[in-house]
């Protein structure tokens, strides 16, 4: 089979090469899925350059932790699927329900990737895809779907109808959370670069748009102009957490996801001014998964896909992804 894979001691996603691998054959308890679609995240710039959390690429390796496709096969004590099955994987292979649970994270250059034309994974980390989506809408979903899922609806503070939400910035978890804040009633207040991509956020049903660059004091505008966010999906980091601390509503909460952006530390005196919280987000479990693709089936919910490329234009699909034209995800569809 081709497989898509990293060389060892990979440095950047510019190595990426086409090769072929041996056909993967299911042990018991395990589900052999053919992938159609895949999507692109951050973090997968981050594996291609030995800076991921599991470090450099040790032995050639097939990237990618979203992808969705049919079950070819199931192993030996295999119930819940069965060929034909047109399902997804789970980002934590092993966090099926319940508290955090980090291990093995697929396409991290460690464990399985999803960037092959077949992937062998055991059943407990292999989900349904939401009826109502296509391979390349579901293939959006194990990372940034659920990672957006998570931040908004799990944990202490869920949003409910009427609460505000402000997502920064226009990539895949923002865009996501985006929709499904709008699907749960929430009201949300978006950030950009670009006035042109803010214009696009806005036709997917945002309020308020606000330019990060020309405002950039955009946590003190958002308490003032439109009362403050009860839910900020944080993909900056350190250099925007200052500004998401400023633009807390009372009680608001904080999900602290990403690393875009370097910065000055923040000091952390505004959560005492507001009653807020952080709360850490790692994606999230097999049943959020499942929880997610329940509220995607019942809301008619479609990912906004910025591009699509073929499997063979698989390093295209990462460059376009990181360069600044990007919008929502970036999808691989055979
Ligand atoms: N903890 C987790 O579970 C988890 C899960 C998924 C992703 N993440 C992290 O979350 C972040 C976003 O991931 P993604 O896959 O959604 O990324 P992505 O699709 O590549 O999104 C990139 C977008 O982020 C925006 N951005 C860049 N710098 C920014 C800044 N300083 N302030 C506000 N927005 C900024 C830009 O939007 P504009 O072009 O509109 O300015 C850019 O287009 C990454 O750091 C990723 O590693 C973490």
């Amino acid at each position: 089979m081709r497989a898509w894979l990293l060389p060892e001691g990979c440095e950047s996603f510019g190595q990426l090469y086409l090769g072929e691998l041996p056909d993967p054959t299911p042990g018991p308890g395990e589900v052999l899925i053919a992938p159609k679609a895949w999507s692109i995240n951050y973090r997968d710039f981050a594996v291609a350059a030995g800076k991921y959390f599991g470090g450099p690429i040790t032995q050639p390796s097939v990237p990618l932790s979203d992808g969705a496709g049919e079950v070819l096969a199931v192993g030996e004590g295999v119930t819940a699927f069965q060929p034909g099955d047109r399902v997804q994987g789970s980002f934590f292979m092993d966090w099926v329900d319940g508290p955090q649970v980090m291990g093995r994270a697929l396409g991290d250059g460690k464990a399985p990737g999803m960037l092959a034309e077949k992937v062998v994974l055991p059943a407990h980390g292999v989900v349904k895809v939401a009826d109502s989506l296509s391979y390349a809408e579901a293939a959006c979903m194990p990372c940034a779907g659920v990672t957006a899922w998570n931040a908004l609806f799990e944990g202490g503070r869920p949003i409910t109808a009427g609460s505000r939400v402000l997502v920064l910035g226009s990539g895949g978890v923002s865009m996501i959370a985006l929709q499904l804040a709008r699907a749960a009633g929430a009201e949300v207040i978006a950030t950009s670069s670009s006035d042109e991509k803010l214009a696009r956020v806005l036709a997917l049903g945002a309020a308020h748009g606000v330019n990060y660059k020309a405002v950039p004091e955009w946590g003190a505008y958002v308490a003032k102009e439109f009362g403050g966010a009860h839910k900020v999906v944080e993909v900056g980091g350190v250099g925007t957490l200052q500004q998401s601390m400023n633009a807390l509503a009372s009680e608001g909460e904080i999900a602290l996801i990403g690393v875009l952006a370097d910065g000055d530390p923040p000091h952390p005196r505004q959560l005492m001014m507001t009653g807020g919280s952080i709360r850490g987000i790692f994606v999230g479990s097999v049943a959020m998964a499942i929880r997610l693709n329940a509220f995607v089936d019942a809301h008619a919910i479609k990912p906004p896909i910025g591009a699509t490329f073929a499997f063979e234009d698989a390093g295209k699909a990462y460059a376009h992804a990181w360069g600044p034209d990007s919008f929502g995800k970036t999808v691989i569809a055979l």
